[in-house]
Formats: C-alpha cells, structure tokens, sequence
C-alpha cells in the first residue's frame, strides 16, 4: 500500500477505523481488513475494544504470513488519563489488551486543558524513547496546541489525527499540521454514513464509477491525508481500499471542497477545544 511519510514515520496511506467494532465482529473485521491488504489499524483505549483487536491482529498475521512489522497499529491516551501515572498505566493497560510489547504510533486522544501539555507531551515522548510507541502524535488538537506541543515534544510528533470530510473545511489546521511536518489523519471520513446520498459525490461518483464512499476517501487521499473509514462489512472493507485506481479532477476536487458547511462537524463532545475557525 501507498505510504506517508511524517517526521520519520511512514503511514499507511488508508487505515481501518474501528471505534464502536466489538468481540467477533470486531476480530472478524480487523482479519478481513488484512487479508484484503489493510496495512493500518486504528484504535484507542476509550474504544474498549483492543483486546479484540489485538486478537484480530494477531489471527491475522497466522492466517496471512505477516510480520508484526508489516501493520501498522495506533492506540490513544484518553483525555482523563493524561496527568502522570494515569497516562503510564493506560499505555500499560493498552499493551497488555493489544498482546504487543509496542504499537506503530501513540497518540493524545484530546488534550485536557487541566494537565499542561508540558506533562502529557513528556509522558508521550517517555512512552517513544522506552520503547512503547514506535512513533507519537496527538488527535484534535488546533493550530494554538500544535505550535506549543511541537515546541514542548522532544520527539517528532508524525500525526494529528482530526476530523476531516467534505463538509468541513479544516484548511487551517491542515495547513498547521504541515507546516510542523506532520500528517493529518482523517477521521470520519464517511461523515459518519452522512456522504452516501448527498448529490454532488454521487454524481462525480456516478462519472468515475465508483460510490460516493470511495469518492470522499479519494478526496482525502488525492491530498495526502491518511482516511480511517470504519466498517465491518465485508463489501464496504474492500470498496473503501479501492481509491487508488482513479483519480478526481480539479474541476471536482474543488467542487467537493464547496461542500464544506460552518456546522459540518460531525464530533463535537463537551470536551472540545476552540476550534480554529
Ligand atoms: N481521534 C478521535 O477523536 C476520533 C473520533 C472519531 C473517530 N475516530 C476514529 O476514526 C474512525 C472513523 O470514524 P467514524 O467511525 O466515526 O466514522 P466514518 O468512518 O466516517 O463512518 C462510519 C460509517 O460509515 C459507513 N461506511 C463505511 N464505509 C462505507 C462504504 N464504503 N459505503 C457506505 N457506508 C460506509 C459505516 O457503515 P457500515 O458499517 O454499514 O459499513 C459506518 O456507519 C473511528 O472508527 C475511529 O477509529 C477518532
């Protein structure tokens, strides 16, 4: 599979997302996804499902001939487990559910403006140099957290995991994460079910025969930026790997960027930072 390259990292260029996926439909889908040539696996501790899928990793690799080095893995420290101490024990707990000794990339999964990033970005680079992570990075953070996180992070950080679609425009913190040299990870890249149907994306889809599914994937892609689409059907699993076989033109590249709205935000939790505007 096509890989970014991000401080260092290199990123499979489309991951599977996996919030929500549990038990055997979860191991089910993270050995399917593999099979059909995922190379990428998105999870995090607040999904409460690395146990399954680790073990769909792990099914995996002995059903396809793998190494562990060929898959890459994320994990996330959830905001209310980021003071020190809290944020050592959620990567021990995460491990230990993965059944891995480290992942491909960890990440802040939001910041909490009651830790300084000063800790949270320390803890993060520890779990890096002791070997835990392969690489670190952060989700959701804006344009002001990512200057002071670069600033503080005494390793590279490769990724800012965001959400990012047709109908939000995120040219800011976009233009932010690549300016620290990092890659913008997509998340919800399917609106959350929200892109089939809407008219424009199936039109142009209609013109590459495609869905409209796999024409917001090829949107992001065509931009360098990593989708997680998440989805346990067999069908969609394979469809959403197949955006590498054509491509959007100008003309609709930024035809779809018109479709971004000021309320497109899909995951918007009390949580939030400001968002950049
Ligand atoms: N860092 C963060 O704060 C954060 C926040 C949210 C999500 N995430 C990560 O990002 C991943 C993706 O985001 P998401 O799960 O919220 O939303 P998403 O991937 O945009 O949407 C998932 C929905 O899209 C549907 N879908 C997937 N492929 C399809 C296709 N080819 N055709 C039609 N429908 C399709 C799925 O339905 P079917 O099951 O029927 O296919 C599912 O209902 C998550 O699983 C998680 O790993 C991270």
């Amino acid at each position: 599979m096509t890989v970014i390259e991000a401080n260092g990292a290199r990123i499979p260029a489309i991951g599977l997302g996996t919030m929500t996926l549990k038990e055997q439909v979860c191991i089910d889908a993270v050995k399917t996804a593999l099979k059909l040539g995922y190379r990428h696996l998105d999870t995090a501790e607040r999904y409460g499902n690395e146990e399954w899928v680790g073990e769909g990793l792990h099914q995996g690799l002995a059903e396809t001939g793998l190494k562990r080095e060929d898959v890459f893995v994320t994990t996330k420290v959830y905001w209310d487990k980021l003071a020190p101490g809290d944020f050592e024990q959620s990567v021990e707990d995460s491990l230990k559910k993965l059944k891995l000794p480290w992942v491909d990339l960890l990440l802040i999964h939001w910041n909490n403006p009651k830790v300084p990033l000063s800790d949270s970005i320390k803890s993060l680079c520890s779990a890096k140099k002791n070997g835990q992570a392969k690489h670190v990075g952060v989700a959701n953070f804006t344009t002001a957290m990512l200057d002071e996180a670069a600033k503080l992070a005494t390793e590279p950080l490769v990724t800012n995991q965001i959400e990012v679609h047709p109908f939000l425009d995120q040219t800011k913190v976009v233009a932010a994460c690549k300016k620290h040299g990092m890659s913008i990870t997509a998340y919800c890249p399917i609106a959350r079910g929200k892109v089939p149907g809407n008219e424009t994306l199936e039109r142009i889809a209609k013109a590459h025969d495609k869905s409209a599914s796999q024409v917001a994937l090829r949107y992001l892609v065509q931009q360098g930026i990593v989708p997680i689409p998440r989805t346990a059907t067999p069908a969609h699993l394979a469809a959403n790997l197949a955006v590498f076989d054509f491509a959007l033109t100008e003309a609709e590249m930024a035809e779809i960027a018109k479709l971004a709205k000021p309320d497109g935000r899909v995951v918007n939790p009390a949580h939030s930072p400001k968002w950049d505007a």
